[in-house]
């Protein structure tokens, strides 16, 4: 059997091992210590704003943010239908109820216009609006100012999902520095990780202090334990900061890596009949956390599928890109403005192994293998 070629490892800089022993020498073994901190300021320093929390994953600092800016049980909350479940998962366990928008066929991210049918139809409906929260696809930001805009029409907030996103910019500003607050994962298969974990970064200080708050189960500042609100167990534990502080580090380098990768699949598959890449929006630099494109059967000859069984069958990870929220037995019953768009996304899209440290002879094998689908 061939070594097995995954779809995205996480990749060490060799400091990783010096950086937890560090934090497990100084006996900072918490949810709090130097580690933390420091991560905390470098994550703001990577994503320009003030403020980060660092916390347990990308779906908790998510479920911080919307409690922060007061979602309620019954609320609205806008996403796209096409992401990862942890972008909406927390409006579910506020008992907000969570309606989905189709995507722009050009950036894969959520379709400002239709937001704003989504936005009107809840106002006329006489919903009150929660959020919208808006996602940094496979590592492309969401077209922000658009997005911003009709939120501010209906004034509600905005909260980023970059959790794919760490590294990308967007008109010259980081990922993550947009609307109320930006949530950052750092999952296993993310650009940089902790094993687990996430940050919930914003330049709103006082929003990032409420939500550390709400994450060390809105514990007062007493000697004695006081609680006046419910809260969460949600923070980051120092080891794990020391593990991101080490991958952060040379964060340019991996999204060049990933974009370099990006740029070689293009070269060596861009021939392929029906082959179309995700197309890269002219306002910002994505971090290509995965290289992701669609197949059209009728002119590859082949399916999404077969190209997934034929790079399995020796012993290497391809997956279909997310399948909508909308089409989820979870959320049958949501409300979806539009669809076409992620469900054709849906039908033909493939997502290539694009691990930061694939060798030249892990690209040549991938390219050998799609090719040899066509026959
Ligand atoms: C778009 C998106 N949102 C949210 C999450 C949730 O992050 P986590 O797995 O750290 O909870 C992920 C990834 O896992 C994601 O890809």
């Amino acid at each position: 059997m061939s070594e097995r070629i995954y779809l995205s490892p996480p990749a060490q800089t060799g400091t990783e091992i010096e950086a937890v022993t560090r934090a497990i020498a100084s006996n900072w073994i918490a949810p709090l210590g130097p580690e933390v901190d420091a991560f905390e300021a470098e994550l703001a320093a990577q994503c320009g704003v003030g403020h980060a929390v660092a916390t347990a994953s990308g779906t908790a600092a998510i479920h911080l943010a919307l409690h922060a800016i007061g979602v309620k049980p019954g609320d609205v909350v806008v996403a796209p239908s096409f992401t990862f479940i942890g972008t909406v998962t927390p409006a579910a366990f506020i008992g907000a109820e969570t309606w989905f928008v189709d995507s722009e066929p050009g950036t894969w991210n959520l379709n400002p216009k239709l937001l704003n049918v989504a936005l009107a139809t809840a106002r006329s409906d006489n919903h009150r609006l929660g959020a919208v929260i808006a996602v940094d696809l496979f590592g492309q930001c969401a077209d922000y100012d658009q997005i911003q805009e009709v939120c501010d029409r209906y004034g509600v907030p905005l909260i980023a999902d970059a959790a794919e996103a760490v590294g990308a910019t967007y008109k010259g500003s980081p990922a993550g520095s947009f609307g109320r607050a930006g949530a950052l994962s750092f999952n296993g298969n993310k650009i940089i990780t902790t094993s687990g974990g996430g940050a919930l970064v914003s330049d709103d200080e006082e929003l990032i202090v409420r939500c550390r708050h709400l994450a060390t189960q809105a514990r007062e500042p007493e000697l004695h334990y006081e609680h006046v609100e419910v809260g969460y167990n949600y923070r980051m534990s120092n080891v794990l900061a020391a593990l991101g502080r080490a991958q952060l580090s040379n964060i340019e380098e991996r999204v060049g890596k990933r974009r370099a990768l990006f740029a070689r699949y293009v070269e060596e598959l861009g021939d392929l009949p029906g082959f179309d890449f995700m197309p890269e929006a002219e306002y910002g630099l994505p971090n290509r956390w995965l290289t992701t494109l669609t197949i059209d059967p009728d002119q590859f000859g082949a399916t999404r599928s077969d190209v997934i069984e034929a790079l399995a069958a020796d012993n290497v990870e391809a997956r279909p890109v997310w399948k909508p929220m909308h089409m989820q037995p979870v959320f049958a019953l949501a409300r979806m403005f539009g669809g076409e768009v992620c469900e054709r996304l849906f039908a033909n899209g493939l997502c290539l192994p694009s691990g930061t440290d694939m060798t030249e002879e892990d690209i040549a094998r991938v390219v050998s293998l799609v090719r040899s689908v066509r026959g």
